[in-house]
């Protein structure tokens, strides 16, 4: 099993104040920033894009930046993020007609390249693929929206999904993604996962350290 990662949706930051939010949550312990990114057609909600991603690193910020794209089509999105400076990029597989090349345009652009999984996808989809992913993310909730309930079977799928891995001897992290709290952290991390997607209950928290020092502390238990 690898090293636990801990990874602040900017989604629930500040967006007024985004430099200034993301250099107190890396303060405060986080491992990489997830960054996600929503077209208004892919998912119903409009975020951030490239320039956003571009401006953070211009600002300073040096940790991995962890691009979820809900948006449809990736391709010219996957290109626009390789320049602007992102670390892994992930995307639904329902959004790319061509999802191997997809894949591999990630990693020829020298990021780490992952799948996300809505609720109702299927694992099988990772099959023929495998050896080109580092990084496998379930989604716990719909995507589109902060702040919502994690789904309890998908702790049946992060099983699922952590033999698969195991099985294929590769090198891919199993990231979670929607509604991860201090509550759940440890139960989800029994069940497979290895890097931890939070943003209302790491930026809806008054002390962010003390936050991600609780996960942290469930995750050591
Ligand atoms: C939802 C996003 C998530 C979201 C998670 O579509 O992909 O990354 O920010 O927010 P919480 O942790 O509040 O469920
Ligand atoms: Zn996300």
């Amino acid at each position: 099993m690898k090293e636990f990662l801990i990874a602040p949706s900017i989604l629930s930051a500040d967006f007024a104040r985004l430099g200034e939010e993301v250099d107190n949550v890396l303060a405060a312990g986080a491992d990489i920033v997830h960054f996600d990114v929503m077209d208004n057609h892919y998912v119903p909600n409009l975020t951030i894009g490239p320039m956003v991603c571009a401006a953070l690193r211009k600002h300073g910020v040096s940790a991995p930046i962890d691009v979820h794209l809900m948006v449809k089509p990736v391709d010219s999105m996957i290109a626009s993020f390789i320049d602007a400076g992102a670390s892994y990029i992930t995307f639904h597989p329902e959004a790319s007609e061509h999802i191997d090349r997809s894949l591999q345009m990630i990693r020829d652009g020298g990021c780490k390249a992952g799948l996300v999984l809505n609720p109702a996808t299927r694992l099988d989809c990772l099959e023929h693929v495998m050896d080109k992913l580092d990084m496998v993310l379930l989604m716990s909730v719909n995507p589109g929206f902060g702040g919502q309930k994690f789904i309890p079977h998908t702790l049946n799928k992060l099983r699922q999904a952590r033999q698969l891995i195991d099985a294929s001897g590769l090198d891919i992290r199993l990231e979670i993604d929607g509604g991860v709290s201090v509550a759940n952290i440890r139960e989800i991390a029994e069940a497979g996962a290895d890097t931890f997607v939070a943003g209302s209950a790491i930026f809806g928290a008054d002390d962010y350290a003390a936050t991600i020092a609780a996960m942290r502390s469930e995750l050591a238990a």
